[in-house]
């Protein structure tokens, strides 16, 4: 039976497949698609290929199937620009492939400076922006002076919110406000990756507290910061390993409410914060970040689809070297942001933070058109 009903299937699958609006119907017209580009595409893709701003893509020389698989998920509402959504709607298969395939017979898009800028991770941004703060939190962000909150190993997202708190009055520490005016967000995300992937010391004997005592009250606490005080959430901070005395004074502060946040109160002694800073000043930590350190270890991962010559059957991959950073930047962004569908591959291969999207963006853009 199942046979049969396959059988009967066939010719309707078959005449499915000649059907499909996407299968190629004649040879692509290159001069025909030289017409429509100078008609409809010039204005902002330039009839060399070349977007005519920043935000727009050069298309001269791309991958055609690529190309073509865009302007249908433009089409198809897939991938969202009103523009051209209400072109792709006027123009027939065929169109498609000609003005496709006039684009990617294109010579690359030269870069204007032939210099190669030098492109820093937020790695090594951060760490060269972390000579200022050295003095007080240490060189690797282990602070050894009493009070002072080590920085190394700490979550990276904290590490931001705990910057702009300063910033904003929200934590009043005018030393800290200082330090930090002046450096943007991005600055400190730059600044929150190095120290978070720096190595924690072990801290001896703390100065204050009994490490014993506190350990049983901190049942609490380990929900939200982990066992033993080494955090898994990006927004929760890291006590393992903290500065004892800077402890005392942070739960302290929360208690008595000089430092407000909705999750964190307390209502523990004087006596009992001393034995909790305690315990967990003495726990071990570890980095929270282990990610990769330089650009090239960064596009490592992109380069093994996107590296110029690789051909992969299973999808079009388009060239990203020599592209338009700002739209390196946004198409980014999007896949980050889930607005523009398609891989999952992004979703896995694409470190999140803003810091991390505009080194990768401007190394690509730096690289010659291939
Ligand atoms: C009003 C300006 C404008 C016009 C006119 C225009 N485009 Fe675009 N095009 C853009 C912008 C902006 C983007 C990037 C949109 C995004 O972020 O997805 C884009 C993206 C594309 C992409 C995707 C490229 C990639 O690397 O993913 C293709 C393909 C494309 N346009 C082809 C065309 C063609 C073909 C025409 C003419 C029929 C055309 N465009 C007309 C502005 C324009
Ligand atoms: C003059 C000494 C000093 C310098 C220099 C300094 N800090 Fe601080 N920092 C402090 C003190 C003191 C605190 C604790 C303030 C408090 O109680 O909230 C602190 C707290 C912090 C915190 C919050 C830690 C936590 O666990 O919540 C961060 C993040 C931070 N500093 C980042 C920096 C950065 C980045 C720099 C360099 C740009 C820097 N600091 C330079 C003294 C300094
Ligand atoms: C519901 C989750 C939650 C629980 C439970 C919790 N915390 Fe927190 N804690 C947080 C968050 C989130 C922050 C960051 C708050 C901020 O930005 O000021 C924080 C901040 C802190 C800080 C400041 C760290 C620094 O580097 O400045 C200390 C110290 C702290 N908590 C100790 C404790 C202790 C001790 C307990 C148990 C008695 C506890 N917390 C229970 C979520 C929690
Ligand atoms: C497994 C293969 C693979 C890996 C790894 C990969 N990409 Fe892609 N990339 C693709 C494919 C396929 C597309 C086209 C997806 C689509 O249609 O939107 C794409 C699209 C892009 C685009 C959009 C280009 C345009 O013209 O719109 C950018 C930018 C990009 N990738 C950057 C990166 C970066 C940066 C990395 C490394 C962090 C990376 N990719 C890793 C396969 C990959």
């Amino acid at each position: 039976m199942r046979h049969l009903a396959l059988i009967a299937l066939l010719p309707l699958l078959l005449v499915a497949c000649a059907d499909k609006p996407e299968s190629k119907t004649a040879q692509p017209d290159v001069k025909a698609g030289k017409s429509l580009a100078a008609a409809h595409c010039a204005g902002c893709h330039g009839l060399d290929g070349k977007g005519v701003a920043p935000g727009i893509p050069h298309l001269a020389a791309q991958v055609d199937e690529y190309l073509f698989e865009s302007l249908v998920a433009y089409r198809d509402g897939k991938r969202t620009h009103a523009a051209l959504r209400d072109m792709t709607k006027e123009l027939s298969t065929q169109q498609m492939h000609d003005v496709v395939a006039f684009y990617s017979s294109l010579p690359p898009v030269e870069r204007g400076d032939t210099r190669k800028e030098i492109t820093l991770s937020p790695y090594e941004k951060g760490k060269a922006l972390s000579k200022s703060c050295a003095r007080c939190h240490g060189q690797d962000g282990n602070a050894t002076a009493p009070g002072m909150p080590s920085l190394a190993g700490q979550q990276p997202r904290y590490f931001v919110a705990a910057t702009q708190a300063y910033l904003h009055g929200t934590r009043n520490i005018e030393t800290m406000e200082t330090m930090l005016r002046g450096l943007s967000k991005l600055e400190m995300e730059n600044l929150a990756v190095y120290y978070a992937s720096q190595t924690p010391v072990r801290r001896g004997k703390p100065e204050v507290g009994d490490p014993q005592a506190g350990e049983p009250l901190t049942a609490r606490c380990g929900g939200c910061h982990g066992a033993h005080g080494v955090s898994h959430d990006a927004m929760t901070p890291t006590l393992a390993g903290q500065d004892a005395q800077y402890l005392v004074a942070a739960i302290k502060a929360y208690r008595d409410q000089t430092r407000v946040h909705d999750v964190m109160l307390d209502d523990n002694t004087d006596q009992e914060i001393a034995d909790i800073a305690a315990y967990y000043a003495t726990q071990e930590s570890i980095a929270a970040e282990t990610g990769p350190m330089t650009v090239k270890d960064l596009s490592a991962k992109c380069d093994r689809c996107h590296a110029p010559g690789i051909e992969n059957p299973a999808m079009a991959i388009p060239k990203i070297h020599g592209q338009n950073r700002d739209y390196l930047i946004r198409s980014l962004r999007a896949y980050r942001d889930g607005k523009r569908g398609s891989s999952l591959m992004h979703n896995m291969s694409l470190p999140y933070s803003e810091a991390i999207i505009e080194s990768v963006a401007s190394l690509y853009a730096n690289q010659d058109a291939r």
